[in-house]
């Protein structure tokens, strides 16, 4: 019997379980009731005592070898059933955003890389803001209306009642406090955030971001201004870009101009961003005041310098096309995964 059992061992161990019905056929033949090993174990009970104990323990090791194959068999089997059958492969995958830097941000860099490549320097102020600063210097005397409450955030010194800050209301108390510092010749711009008591709409928000420019020197003309705003504006909105100047007034110089740039959308012609007009309002500029030159100690005689600020929201908006200021600081990752 020994002899048998070694070839239906060999047998069993090759004999396939790939598959349902291969592994049902093995269990009828080799494991179920009425199987192989069920009648050798009968046919055990035939075999001579010298022999019975042997043949007894290899019997018993092939039925164990035999069950666990099945059991192995089976249990691989049913993993694949659960993987076709609940598993549904044609589910998109999660989706995940990759951070970015926001879109002001990336404006901003790019504007400040033109101006740092024709030799401007970047320096930066504080946001809470002298009143001495933000207005005095800056030729904006007590009663000028820019001072009104409406305006303008007041913060209260709790220490000295008559010293009162401000939330800056733009970039230009950093004229003063650059030309307070250092001596001419001067090159600067300034980016950062500024604050108004504005109504919120699509286009004002009670905070936005300014980037000021500063130069001052001996014989600066308005050339030098319209030269570096006409080169800033082609390399920011395209070489076919043209600016213009139209007379304004700003209590810090003289003469003041506003700064258009023509429609980079329809060239000038008109359309939809441009209202009709084939311009863009950009900002503010003009040949600093010799008063404010006085208030921080630059003889205007010998000194001549020009200045010029622009909102950068404005310039992002009309760049890509943003209908609503607030969209820049509600970040809504569906807003803001666009850029
Ligand atoms: N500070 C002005 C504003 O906020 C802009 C400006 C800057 C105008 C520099 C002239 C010169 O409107």
């Amino acid at each position: 019997m020994l002899n048998n059992l070694a070839d239906i061992e060999q047998e069993i161990t090759s004999c396939p379980v790939g598959n349902k019905e291969e592994l049902e056929a093995y269990r009828l033949k080799y494991l179920s009731r009425n199987g192989l090993l069920t009648s050798l174990f009968e046919d055990l009970k035939g075999v001579s005592r010298e022999e019975k104990p042997a043949a007894g323990k290899k019997l018993n090791e092939i039925k164990r070898m035999a069950e666990a194959k099945f059991n192995t068999a089976k249990a691989e089997l049913e993993d694949k059933d659960t993987g076709s059958a609940d598993m549904d492969l044609t589910i998109p995958g999660r989706s995940f955003s990759v951070g970015r830097e926001h879109i002001l941000s990336q404006t901003l860099a790019e504007m400040v890389k033109i101006f740092r490549e024709i030799g401007f320097k970047v320096t930066d102020g504080p946001e809470l803001e002298e009143e001495f600063y933000n207005f005095d210097a800056l030729n904006t005397p007590a009663h000028h209306p820019a001072r009104d409450m409406q305006d303008t955030f007041y913060v209260q010194d709790k220490n000295d009642r008559d010293k009162k800050y401000v939330l800056r209301t733009h970039t230009s108390p950093v004229q003063i406090r650059t030309m307070l510092k250092n001596k001419p010749p001067l090159r600067i711009v300034s980016p950062g955030k500024v604050f108004r008591n504005e109504t919120v709409t699509y286009k004002n928000y009670f905070m936005f971001q300014q980037i000021e420019g500063l130069y001052v020197d001996k014989n600066v003309s308005m050339r030098d201004l319209k030269g570096v705003l006409d080169y800033f504006f082609r390399k920011f909105y395209g070489e076919k870009t043209v600016t213009r100047f139209i007379p304004s007034f700003f209590p810090f110089t003289e003469p003041s101009g506003q700064v258009d740039v023509s429609c980079f959308i329809c060239g000038g012609k008109g359309c939809k961003t441009c209202k009709e007009t084939g311009w863009l309002e950009i900002g503010g500029c003009g040949m600093v005041d010799p008063n404010v030159f006085r208030s921080v100690n630059i003889d205007p005689e010998e000194y001549t310098g020009y200045a010029f600020g622009m909102g950068i929201e404005r310039l992002a908006m009309m760049k890509y096309g943003i209908k609503d200021i607030r969209t820049f600081y509600q970040n809504d990752v569906r807003f803001l995964d666009q850029f």
